[in-house]
């Protein structure tokens, strides 16, 4: 049953997302991202929720801010060769190789089911792509659909068409997918950077100059996991991407610099587990957060991670967590 109160954008606002304090005192968690008014700032993060669907009687998702999607592509991916995910002590890395059904099924199959039961949870679709207009592409058609409030463009990914180079990594292809990602929607467009690009401000600058609404840092890094006994990398495709613990201070650092340099709304991912965790993000200058390798170990987690940043809030006299949003002090 639906407690929203409805919007333009054709999705509910949730009831309780008022950014002033409750009359019982309980700190608010309601944020606004880019637009989109969350009711807590926590989402699951891309790849590690599938389209929610799989996650029904797992976790409570309307209890969450929103999740992102599993990237979408155009055709359908089989993805990377088992095994596809190992662990190390401080995380974990995974090679999915972006595994999906595609465009056509997720709007046939997977978005009705996130319009019929997701009433107060946003939902950002993660876009992948391989060639500049992919991504357009994809959004196009999933644009009319309900059951989606914006996306999320996964830019870590080769451009096939043009030698391999990762989209984030240059400028002009980097400026031309958003260009056109913008000119396929009105709604709200985060662009997912990688944490080794070497230049993170300057794509983060790229892509708000043609059109995008805001940030998500970051995605996973490159690792190798070798299995010992097999005198082998650990994962089927060989090579991985690094999630975990030990990613948190990677992008809180990214969030920081781009934050101070453009003030863009930040969906801060990589590393968080705990309320602590999140808090280190919202400081550091993002809106909100996205947890993956957490919520993967186990389900309860982001939901801890929400009660956890309500507790800290009233502890700490913070009547609104905007408040916290990029209040970090640099030592002079
Ligand atoms: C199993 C797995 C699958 C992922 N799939 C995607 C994906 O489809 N698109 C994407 O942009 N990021 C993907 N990611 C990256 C996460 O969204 C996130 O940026 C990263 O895991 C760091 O957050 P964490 O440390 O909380 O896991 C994936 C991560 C994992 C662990």
């Amino acid at each position: 049953m639906s407690t929203s109160t409805g919007t333009s954008e054709g999705r509910p606002t949730p009831a309780n997302a008022d950014a002033s304090p409750s009359p019982r005192g309980q700190a608010p968690l309601a944020v606004t991202l880019g637009g989109l008014t969350l009711q807590n700032p926590v989402l699951l993060a891309a790849g590690t929720a599938a389209y929610g669907d799989e996650l029904d009687g797992v976790m409570q998702l309307d209890a969450l801010g929103g999740l992102v999607t599993k990237a979408v592509s155009l055709d359908p991916r089989k993805g990377a060769a088992a095994p596809r995910v190992a662990e190390f002590p401080g995380g974990m890395i995974n090679a999915i190789g972006l595994a999906n059904p595609g465009v056509e099924e997720v709007r046939a199959s997977h978005l009705p089911w996130l319009a019929r039961s997701v009433k107060r949870a946003r939902v950002l679709v993660n876009v992948v792509g391989y060639a500049v207009d992919d991504f357009a592409r994809v959004i196009e058609r999933l644009d009319d659909a309900s059951g989606l409030d914006g996306y999320e463009l996964n830019v870590s990914c080769p451009n096939v068409t043009a030698g391999g180079m990762e989209f984030g990594a240059d400028p002009i292809a980097l400026g031309e997918v958003m260009r056109r990602a913008r000119a396929a929607t009105t709604r709200p467009i985060f662009v997912k950077l990688s944490p080794t690009l070497t230049d993170i401000v300057g794509a983060a600058r790229t892509a708000l100059d043609h059109g995008a609404t805001g940030l998500t840092l970051v995605n996973t890094m490159p690792g190798l996991v070798i299995d010992l006994e097999r005198r082998r990398p650990a994962l089927g495709f060989g090579t991985g991407g690094v999630s975990g613990p030990g990613l948190l201070p990677v992008g809180v650092l990214a969030t920081w610099k781009v934050w101070k340099a453009t003030g863009a709304p930040i969906l801060g991912v990589g590393g968080i587990t705990t309320a602590e965790d999140a808090l280190q993000y919202l400081m550091a200058g993002a809106q909100a957060v996205a947890i993956g390798t957490a919520g993967l170990r186990d389900p309860r987690q982001p939901a801890r991670v929400v009660d956890g940043l309500g507790a800290w809030c009233r502890q700490h006299g913070v009547r609104s967590l905007t408040e916290v949003t990029g209040c970090l002090e640099w030592p002079s």
